[in-house]
């Protein structure tokens, strides 16, 4: 009895660890390839070369990586299998494999980000039907034909006032300027905020929650992940007295003024309000991401633009001439639209998968672009900017970023 259960545990462990070691190919790769046949996946037993790279942080390690494999197995591997965060994982790199696996919900679940970081009731944290009706309501609020006239029309002040003070200054850090006038109008235009004196120490916890949401969740004192948490909480604290003082006054009764309104007024099928936790982290989420989302791809459209003198002047020209067209400084959603040059300035198409896709795609994207064009628009009519570095290094941490911020001089045309 006793050699024949050694003889099972010597035949069995084997086979445990080759079904624990093929385990993500067994279970994940069958899973692609069953519902996508004609794709040629390859897989790269690459175990080691990540832990050689040194790992700053799960967005930079995997971006970095993802560098050095495509270089190394050149642009056609579609999947590469590794040991990495801990435990053993599948890299998809190509954009149509990322596009199929954004499209298996059931199949592939979000584990990273943690909920705690996001918020656990915001739409990033959601599943299911709870995730289908808030994100229709966020998609209505911020992605309608109608919302995006809205929004036009709001963020514009703003932004021409803005600019008015860059060019006085003369010399100004684009990044710390754009993350300013983003903040401003997603404050104002999701919760009818003007943040005040209290603006600096926004921005301060803004910052402090991007630098440490894709970090190692390590709870450890110190850490950016738990810095990143502490802020989430003392951000959504100030959220709540905006929130407990529309309670107050009976806001529900009136119509909806902003993103907030909105989500408090929603009911669900059994007619219940959310809760005051999803209305709040979701307004949170929703201040956070469109903040340094558009501030940040702002700057690398002002320094590419820069960059590229004969961009720039198709630019400058298309928008002088809808400038001349116009009697009001102010442009319209179906002016946007005719500048058509202006809206190219985006990543090549195909390459990657920039907003998203399938039951995940990211509601804002449209907004973040209106932005970036009106932004174009009003600083080519009125403006002209050079890049104080032109050869500035890239940070990537927490994303790829001009190392100086981008140090611009701005002066009135
Ligand atoms: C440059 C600008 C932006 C980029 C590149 C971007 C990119 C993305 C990507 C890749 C996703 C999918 C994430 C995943 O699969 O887990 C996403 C989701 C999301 N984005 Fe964006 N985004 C941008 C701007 C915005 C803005 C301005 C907002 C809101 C105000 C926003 C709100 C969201 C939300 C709420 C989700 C979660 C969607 C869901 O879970 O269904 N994003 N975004």
């Amino acid at each position: 009895m006793g050699l024949d259960m050694a003889y099972v545990f010597l035949l069995g462990l084997p086979l445990v660890g080759w079904l624990l070691w093929w385990w993500n190919e067994i279970w994940f790769v069958t899973a692609i390839k069953a519902k996508c046949s004609s794709m040629n996946i390859k897989m790269f037993p690459v175990t080691w070369d990540f832990l050689s790279l040194g790992k700053c942080s799960h967005f930079y390690g995997t971006l970095k990586y993802c560098v050095v494999l495509i270089h190394k197995y050149g642009e056609n591997v579609g999947a590469y299998r590794n040991y990495m965060y801990g435990s053993p994982r599948i890299l998809v790199c190509s954009p149509s494999l990322s596009k199929l696996i954004l499209n298996l919900p059931d199949k592939f679940k979000q584990a990273w980000p943690t909920i705690e970081a996001l918020g656990s009731n915001s739409l990033m944290s959601l599943k299911g039907t709870h995730h289908d009706r808030v994100k229709s309501l966020l998609m209505n609020a911020i992605n309608h034909p109608h919302a995006l006239a809205c929004i036009v029309v709001h963020v514009q002040p703003t932004i021409v006032h803005a600019l008015q003070s860059w060019a006085q200054k003369g010399k100004i850090i684009a990044l710390d300027e754009l993350k300013k006038v983003t903040l401003l109008n997603m404050g104002r235009y999701f919760a009818s905020l003007d943040f005040g004196p209290q603006l600096h120490s926004i921005e301060h916890m803004l910052f402090a929650i991007t630098q440490g949401f894709r970090a190692q969740p390590a709870k450890i004192p110190g850490s950016a992940y738990r810095y990143a948490v502490k802020c989430r909480t003392k951000f959504k604290s100030i959220m709540r007295v905006e929130l407990e003082k529309r309670k107050q006054q009976n806001e529900n009764a009136k119509e909806a003024k902003d993103l907030m309104d909105q989500l408090m007024q929603m009911k669900d099928e059994g007619g219940k309000n959310l809760t005051d936790e999803e209305v709040l982290d979701n307004i949170v989420s929703s201040i956070h991401v469109g903040n340094i989302s558009t501030a940040y791809l702002s700057t690398w459209a002002l320094y590419f633009v820069a960059k590229d003198p004969n961009v720039l002047h198709k630019l400058r020209e298309e928008n002088m001439e809808l400038a001349k067209e116009k009697k009001d400084l102010f442009i319209t959603c179906e002016d946007v639209l005719k500048l058509k040059y202006t809206n190219k300035i985006r990543p090549r198409v195909g390459t990657y998968y920039a907003f998203g896709g399938g039951w995940k795609s990211c509601p804002g994207n449209m907004l973040v672009r209106l932005q970036r064009v009106i932004l174009l628009h009003h600083l080519l009519i009125g403006y002209k900017w050079e890049v104080l570095n032109p050869d500035v290094k890239v940070r990537y941490l927490s994303h790829p970023l001009p190392a100086d911020g981008l140090q611009l001089l701005v002066s009135e045309i």
